[in-house]
């Protein structure tokens, strides 16, 4: 029939096979040729029963992300009307699931009248995700036949489900065997279905889908989440879809679910997380290496220093299934390492994400060790010792001793000179940055600092076990901070200063929590540590002399020995975790600020918002055109992923986009004026942001 329909009919069945490679993306042309094929089996006299299946390929991913944000998506047939076509038919229709039915393809065999998978497949309607919700059909027939609470789970948060769950939840009618016989025995259940005279479209298990949920669930729902939703429509709008699933009769609740889709797809928060989404699948492209690039195999790994990340980097692999040496100075630290694992992992058992049986195994995993030796046939070793220089070079040498050829030896450092380290070595192609952030078995950025020498298999490489530790990774250049902690620099010093100017430590939060941030930055250098940052400041005096002001409040802090939460006093004063005001903050404030003869005044929101995020995004766009980073994808990855910047929001550079980048421009220069000597010091424009207003460029690229 088609390259991307096969049609068959066998024994008075029409086989409808969705054959687009490789995961049935639901673009226009599938759509319509789907339709046509069920119109055909519809006018086929001899098809009684007609089953839909993934042929040769899953059944089908959802819809095609290259048709997001243009028209096709709409352009005829639209998924919906497909849908509603197959439920109009007066032949049964069964969904034979292989593989896995996401987003609009799960909203395709929840248009059938029956759904049997194999019991591999996976289920999930995940445009959450994208800002979107389901907009052909599935926030109301879902609903009817899993009743509203299951599916609310699915629609509001994107929850996958297995095979075996989906049965059970009602989502399935049928198990298969396996993959193998699914089609056969979706036949065989046809003609069971035919015999017993069943309806093409059987009632919905759940007519009321809302019959098992307390009074005023939606109403309570809605008000306990209404922070949380701030500036995001799609999961408000899903509640919606749902509610209206569980008041309206269906074609009505299928208009107004159509209606909020097509608003949702023009939001600006749908936009942003699509960016996120593309980001992500760019970040395997990386200059030098391709798919030809060797992988070398990585069976063991070695940990140099079992301190709070050695032992968090150490859990990934074992997490993972793979062998990890940890290797100490001495025996007492490689005992407290080993223990603190174990209590990290007993804290899993505790809250239910881990067996007692599992916590063995991957205990079993680690060995502990005191000998270089030990660690000779390691594939890959991460060195996560004492921030210095020194200790780092001495340890690198070792390696370069000890380890097998091929070996790759990456350090884990937060602010070191990668190509410093690489170069005590005989081996420089070998060595690599993997900067993990802390807790580093939870946290999924990576940073992959790419040296001067570093081989392009040895990136290639650890960019696939970064994959098999379920990490995000982002390869940086050489620079002091990489793309994280080098943005995070202008960001906190504007804050800091901020507060010399007369904005409170509460009010610099505020502005950035009501932003999206999953913190304020003064609470985050608070969480970090006050002494962390201070030892970075003494690594970089003489870059920051120029600034009398520059951070002194942290390090009148750090003076007094107030280091943040492990102190239960720093910017805020701790009860457990929880930060209150510091009555000190202001006088100390206002001291420092008299001595550097600042007048202090009343700091507006838009200011703070404005400095800080100016700042942050020029750093980001400067970090660009050096060629830290490769792309603008890359940076907002780094800032969602290690730093809690909103996904909805796209990441600052994108969100430097929303706000416009003249208007980024205009307020650099702005300060630059305003604010004196401080101003002219730091508000100076990336020359990249000043190329791409000249040029009327939207996107953030390298020109
Ligand atoms: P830590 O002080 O908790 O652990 C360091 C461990 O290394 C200690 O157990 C120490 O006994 C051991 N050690 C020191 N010299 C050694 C040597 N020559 N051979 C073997 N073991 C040795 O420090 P932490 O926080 O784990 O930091 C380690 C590295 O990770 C540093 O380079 C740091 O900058 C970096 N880093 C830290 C982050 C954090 O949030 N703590 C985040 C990202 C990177």
């Amino acid at each position: 029939m088609s390259a991307l329909i096969h049609f068959q009919v066998d024994r008075q069945l029409a086989l409808i096979g969705l054959a687009h490679a490789p995961v049935n993306a639901l673009g226009q042309r599938l759509r319509s040729e789907l339709l046509q094929a069920i119109e055909r089996a519809v006018a086929d006299g001899e098809v009684r029963a007609i089953i839909v299946y993934g042929h040769g390929v899953p059944f089908g991913a959802g819809a095609d992300i290259n048709e997001s944000g243009t028209l096709a998506p709409f352009a005829s047939p639209s998924l919906g009307d497909v849908l509603l076509r197959m439920t109009q038919l007066n032949k049964p229709l069964i969904a034979a699931i292989s593989g896995m039915a996401l987003g609009g393809s799960l909203e395709l065999a929840l248009a059938c009248g029956y759904r049997i998978s194999e019991p591999g497949a996976r289920f999930a309607l995940p445009q959450i995700n994208l800002g979107l919700i389901p907009g052909a059909g599935g926030t109301q027939r879902l609903p009817r036949l899993v009743g509203a609470a299951q599916a609310l789970e699915m629609i509001l948060y994107g929850r996958p489900v297995n095979a075996r769950h989906a049965l059970q939840a009602g989502l399935l009618d049928r198990l298969a065997q396996s993959p193998e016989t699914l089609l056969a025995e979706a036949s065989e259940w046809a003609h069971e279905l035919l015999a017993a005279q069943a309806p093409a479209q059987p009632s919905p298990p759940w007519p009321d889908p809302a019959s098992e949920l307390p009074a005023h669930y939606f109403q309570q729902y809605r008000s306990a989440n209404k922070h949380r939703w701030q500036g995001q429509p799609a999961p408000q709008q899903a509640l919606a879809a749902l509610e209206a699933a569980c008041n309206l009769p269906l074609a009505e609740g299928l208009a107004f679910e159509a209606g909020l889709f097509r608003q949702l797809e023009g939001s600006s928060q749908s936009e942003a997380l699509r960016h996120v989404h593309a980001a992500e699948g760019d970040l395997g492209t990386q200059p030098g290496v391709n798919l030809q690039t060797p992988i070398r195999p990585v069976h063991r790994v070695a940990i140099i220093g079992a301190g709070t990340m050695g032992g968090g980097i150490a859990m990934c692999f074992a997490n993972a299934g793979i062998p990890v040496a940890l290797l100490e100075l001495k025996a007492e630290a490689l005992d407290r390492g080993l223990r603190q694992i174990r209590t990290n992992y007993q804290t899993g058992v505790k809250r239910g994400k881990l067996t007692e049986a599992q916590l063995e195994q991957r205990m079993e995993l680690l060995h502990g060790t005191l000998d270089y030796a030990e660690i000779s046939d390691a594939d890959l070793v991460i060195e996560a010792v004492f921030e210095s220089l020194a200790i780092k070079q001495q340890v690198f040498r070792t390696l370069d001793e000890v380890c097998k050829p091929g070996a790759i030896l990456a350090s884990n450092t937060s602010t070191l000179d990668v190509d410093a380290i690489a170069a005590v070595t005989r081996r420089p192609q070998d060595v690599i940055g993997l900067h993990f952030f802390s807790p580093a078995n939870v946290m999924r950025l990576l940073e992959v600092v790419r040296g001067q020498a570093t081989a392009a298999d040895t990136l290639a490489t650890t960019l696939s076990i970064a994959a098999r530790i379920g990490k995000i990774p982002v390869v940086s250049g050489v620079c002091f901070g990489f793309i994280g902690n080098r943005m995070l620099e202008p960001y906190s010093r504007e804050a800091h200063r901020l507060l010399l100017e007369g904005a409170t430590v509460a009010q610099i939060d505020k502005v950035l929590t009501d932003l999206g941030l999953a913190m304020g930055v003064l609470a985050m250098h608070d969480l970090a540590g006050i002494d962390v940052s201070y030892l970075i400041r003494e690594s970089r005096r003489e870059q920051i002399r120029q600034d009398p002001g520059y951070c002194k409040i942290a390090d009148a802090l750090y003076d007094l020995g107030h280091y943040g939460q492990k102190t239960a006093s720093g910017f805020y004063h701790y009860q457990g975790r929880e930060p209150v005001e510091n009555p000190e903050l202001t006088a100390l404030a206002e001291n420092i600020a008299w001595g550097l003869g600042i007048t202090r005044r009343v700091i507006s929101n838009q200011e703070i918002h404005d400095r800080c995020m100016f700042m942050l995004i020029n750093e980001g766009i400067a970090l660009l055109d050096e060629g830290i980073a490769q792309r603008s994808g890359d940076i907002d990855l780094v800032w969602i992923n290690g730093y809690g910047f909103p996904a909805w929001r796209g990441g600052p550079l994108h969100y430097a986009r929303t706000l416009g980048l003249d208007v980024v421009l205009e307020g650099i220069r702005h300060y630059r004026q305003s604010l004196g000597a401080y101003g002219q010091m730091w508000f100076q424009p990336a020359p990249l942001l000043e190329r791409l207003v000249a040029a009327g460029k939207t996107r953030i690229e390298v020109i």
